[in-house]
């Protein structure tokens, strides 16, 4: 069986609530429930992690070396344009992943413009909304 990780970071727990205007009405636990009967179907184990702490996301990539994760659907957040520490982590895993946006992060402030992480990815998707995590993981359902 597939298993895919999906990784949110920082402030991604108060979707819904938060500035919806720019990142849509959906919580997140009704993305990671979708993206779970998703892989269901297609018998692929979705397993999802939200943490507001760096560390703790490091943490869940460097397990996912020895947990048989084979793709990784990320949304760092804020430590998008922040972390190389993240990045590091990502690079050592060494598993593929599609970075994932809500927002368009090339339309709004500049410093949103560069991503730590793009380089690395298999993909990025940004600006459409929730729909992108869905998209991501058809994608790597295709693919494998
Ligand atoms: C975000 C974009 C980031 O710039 C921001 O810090 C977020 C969410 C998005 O999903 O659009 O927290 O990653």
């Amino acid at each position: 069986m597939q298993k895919i990780l999906i990784l949110h970071g920082p402030n991604l727990n108060l979707l819904g609530d938060r500035e919806p205007e720019i990142y849509g009405t959906t919580r997140l636990e009704d993305i990671d429930a979708r993206l779970t009967a998703r892989g269901r179907e297609r018998h692929c184990e979705v397993r999802s992690f939200q943490s507001n702490w760096e560390g703790a996301l490091i943490d869940r990539i460097h397990e996912a070396r020895k947990d048989g994760t084979q793709a990784i659907i990320i949304n760092p957040g804020g430590l998008t344009h922040t972390s190389v520490a993240l990045r590091d982590a990502l690079a050592a895993a060494a598993i593929p992943f599609i970075e994932v946006h809500l927002s368009n992060v090339h339309a709004r402030e500049a410093f949103r413009n560069q991503s730590f992480l793009s380089q690395l990815a298999l993909g990025v998707i940004s600006g459409l909304g929730a729909r992108g995590y869905e998209l991501a993981l058809d994608y790597l359902l295709e693919e494998k």
